[in-house]
């Protein structure tokens, strides 16, 4: 379990979250949605540790605080919001970095880790290929498949291994959104935790089990989809008018991807 109680970070004056209290389970898909400054990376990087915040979060039981930089890298991973590359690596370089986050050097690693993880996020065959000469979303999924061989077993002796994704589809189509969100759910299916700040509401709707609408460093509503996916939250928190599963008034054209394989919708 992932447990955040009252997290709250200021950047000089300003507060940004104010004492926000988060929960996710093992073998979901924990997604956090709200508008652009509503304080959803400042959430994920507080819990990963990656930033000074005041409050309290266990992963699976332990404080972060009381954690060495080695024992989180094997217990989290992080895809962070923007991953700009400022050194001419190759793909394979560059995902082979997940090996060694938070220690030099990780013994008895399957050396075929990051092809399986190129491929399991469509890129086999890139190996070779420079990051800085890639297509935004080629740049994105090379980013996860690093993230992905850090912590690849979604549970190592008996305990949860956590995926963080800010925003992990955002330079995605369409079917490459599907591939990324279904490699999510398969994770947690797995017994992993996924905790993933997501912008695009349908896909949210379709692949998480949870949950948590975040709007102005406040939570405004955290739970099932169709807890949380309402009218009445979502047009306050977005600032506009919306309606769930209503057609557009004026007809035309809607696209969405049909429903998933193997999935019960949460809460039909
Ligand atoms: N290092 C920083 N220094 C000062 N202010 C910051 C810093 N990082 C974030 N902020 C501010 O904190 C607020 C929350 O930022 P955050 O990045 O958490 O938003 P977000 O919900 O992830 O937004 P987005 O959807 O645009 O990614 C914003 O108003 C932002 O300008
Ligand atoms: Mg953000």
């Amino acid at each position: 379990m992932l447990s955040a109680t009252d997290i709250s970070v200021s950047f000089g004056k300003r507060p940004v979250l104010n004492s926000v209290c988060f929960t996710a389970n093992a073998g979901e898909l924990h997604a956090i949605v709200g508008p652009n400054g509503s304080g959803k990376t400042t959430l994920l990087r507080a819990m990963t540790g990656d930033l000074t915040a005041t409050g309290q979060t266990l992963i699976n039981g332990t404080d972060i605080a009381d954690l060495s930089p080695a024992e989180l890298a094997q217990r989290r991973a992080v895809l962070p919001q923007s991953g700009n590359i400022a050194f001419p690596f190759t793909v394979l370089e560059l995902v082979r970095l997940g090996l060694h986050a938070g220690m030099p050097s990780r013994a008895g690693f399957d050396p075929n880790l990051p092809q399986k993880a190129l491929t399991r996020v469509g890129l086999a065959g890139f190996e070779g290929r420079f990051v800085q000469d890639l297509s935004g979303g080629e740049r994105q999924r090379v980013q996860l498949a690093r993230v992905l061989v850090q912590i690849w077993e979604p549970v190592l002796n008996g305990a949860p291994r956590w995926l963080f994704l800010d925003e992990p589809v955002s330079a995605l189509d369409i079917g490459h959104q599907l591939i990324v969100m279904q490699l999510a759910r398969d994770y947690a299916e797995a017994g992993g935790g996924v905790v993933a700040v997501m912008h695009d509401l349908n896909l949210t709707a379709m692949f998480a089990d949870r949950i948590t609408l975040l709007n102005a460093g406040h939570v405004r509503a955290t739970g099932r989809p169709d807890e949380v996916l309402t009218d009445g939250d979502l047009s306050a928190c977005y600032g506009c008018a919306l309606r769930t599963n209503t057609p557009p008034p004026f007809g035309g054209k809607w696209i969405l991807p049909q429903a998933i394989a193997n999935r019960t919708h949460v809460g039909a």
